[in-house]
């Protein structure tokens, strides 16, 4: 899957299919969408006038035309209103756009530059836009598919953007770049997230970032038990022991050209939950191995990071376990030591990650790091509270959690920032040990969050629960069904503007 540009007229585009995109309540096609109206014998204005398209944010509709053209059909993809326009927008318009037009195994698609004419949106931004949406929209996850649904495989698909001025072409190259670089690092942690657990144990992780790291450039390094045994790392530990599977501590590191302390970005690795002896419900319980999407998101991230390079050092920090009932388990009412001396008593050891992320987030401010951004699928609480349209953000430093969200705009991530006050606290006291693991039913996002900040001392901390967002349950515009590959791009555009 590529996108890229070529200066001239989409009118002679040599591709088997295009998208235009459409605003909204418009009856006469301008722009892109005219001059292909005109060539075509007015096919779209027809459409436009009959009610059966009316330019609503991703509607599309397929025009498919006779011979005498190289492109076999024409989607129009509503874009909504002109005066809502916005990046956002283009990235889901031009998914939905691209998905229809690649089906029936077209391999080549030619688009204008959607929203950088009469949208007025700036090009680069506009450019960025369509790009991230066409590679994330034709995602497919078909690793176990012995054949697809039209009885082939691995269709490569190209996207040809068609410009006719030269500067917007010269200005839409670096941000169709930019984008490529967020989009394929997304997909990288969708890859992950979607992979079953017998094939994706932590060692197997382990495996794929040192590979990751070595293509693009970053330096990696994996603690093994006796590693975590020696720094006293006894909570990952703890939730390791019911497996069979050694646990992993992945570290990757990037070295930006400033001379600061680094940015740590910390992701939940439980490459399968079953919630070991607080075993659950057998029913969903296949996608707990989705319980990685943490540690998926700073991989990707860093691989973005450090094909962007940005100024800023960054450490990516992923502790990767099982959490398994077995005759060696994890047993509630168990009390384990940190890293960092603190005692947390084990109530209850289906809440096994901030168990393996207290040791993790002590082990990235132990490297030196100002800032502290931890994501895990942390809490069910989170999906009943936000839903999978939010993320739940919860940060003891304001500038930071405003980072955050604006990060998350740039990005197309929605961010809801939810209280931290220390009165919470008290909810996961413990009669025998410093805290214990979990802090009861009530604000169940908040408490699991602030029981990680325990173990952070003077960085700035953020902690985000990707727990409803890390997976989509249908095709949504960019979106598809299965991992989302949620707050790569965020952590990529967090730390590349800072
Ligand atoms: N991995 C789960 C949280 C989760 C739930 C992620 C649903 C994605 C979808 C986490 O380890 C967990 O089990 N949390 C418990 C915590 C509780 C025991 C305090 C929960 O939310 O029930
Ligand atoms: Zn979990
Ligand atoms: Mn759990």
């Amino acid at each position: 899957m590529r996108v890229h540009i070529t200066e001239g007229s989409i009118v002679e585009a040599q591709v088997e299919a295009l998208v235009l995109g459409i605003f909204e309540g418009i009856t006469e096609p301008g722009g892109a969408a005219g001059a292909v109206d005109q060539a075509i014998g007015g096919l779209i204005k027809n459409v436009l006038g009959s009610k059966e398209f009316k330019g609503e944010l991703n509607e599309t509709i397929t025009l498919h035309l006779g011979g005498g053209r190289p492109y076999r059909k024409v989607v129009l993809v509503g874009l909504g209103k002109k005066e809502e326009l916005s990046a956002e927008r283009v990235r889901q318009a031009s998914a939905s756009g691209v998905r229809a037009a690649a089906k029936g195994g077209v391999r080549r698609i030619g688009c204008p530059l959607h929203g950088a004419g009469a949208g007025g949106l700036d090009v680069g931004e506009a450019a960025q836009a369509l790009t991230e949406g066409a590679i994330l929209g034709l995602y497919k996850f078909e690793t176990y598919k012995t054949k697809d649904d039209n009885g082939h495989k691995d269709e490569l698909v190209e996207v040809v953007v068609y410009e006719q001025d030269g500067d917007k072409v010269q200005a839409a190259g670096p941000a169709i770049e930019r984008g490529t670089i967020l989009a394929e690092a997304t997909n990288w942690a969708r890859d992950l997230v979607n992979t079953p657990s017998n094939d994706l144990t932590p060692t197997v992780l382990a495996a794929k970032a040192k590979q990751m790291a070595a293509e693009v450039g970053l330096e990696c390094e994996i603690l093994e038990r006796r590693d975590m045994e020696r720094l006293g790392m006894g909570a990952l530990l703890g939730v390791a022991k019911g497996s069979a599977e050694e646990p992993k501590m992945i570290v990757l590191r990037y070295r930006g050209s400033d001379d600061e302390q680094p940015f740590a970005l910390v992701g939940k690795g439980v490459c399968f939950d079953s919630g070991g002896i607080s075993l659950k419900p057998a029913e969903g319980m296949g996608a707990m191995k989705g319980d990685m999407a943490g540690a998926a998101a700073v991989l990707g991230a860093m691989r973005a990071i450090a094909l962007l390079k940005p100024k800023q050092h960054v450490i990516a920090v992923a502790p990767c376990v099982e959490n398994l009932p077995s005759g060696t388990a994890l047993k509630p009412g168990d009390v384990l030591k940190a890293m960092t001396g603190k005692t947390i008593e084990v109530d209850n050891t289906d809440a096994e990650g901030r168990l393996i992320l207290a040791d993790a987030v002590a082990y990235a401010e132990s490297l030196g790091a100002h800032s502290v951004v931890d994501v895990a699928t942390l809490t069910g609480a989170c999906v009943i509270a936000l839903g999978s349209l939010y993320t739940g953000l919860i940060s003891t430093d304001d500038e930071l959690a405003e980072a955050i969200v604006e990060a998350g705009k740039k990005a197309g991530e929605r961010y809801c920032r939810l209280p931290a006050d220390p009165e919470y606290k008290e909810q996961y006291k413990s009669d025998v040990a410093d805290i214990k693991n979990t802090g009861g039913r009530e604000a169940g996002v908040i408490t699991g969050a602030l029981i990680i900040s325990e173990f952070v001392k003077d960085a700035r901390w953020a902690h985000l629960d990707i727990a409803g967002t890390s997976t989509s349950s249908k095709d949504k515009h960019y979106l598809t069904k299965g991992a989302t590959g949620v707050a790569v791009r965020t952590l990529a555009e967090l730390v590349c503007s800072d």
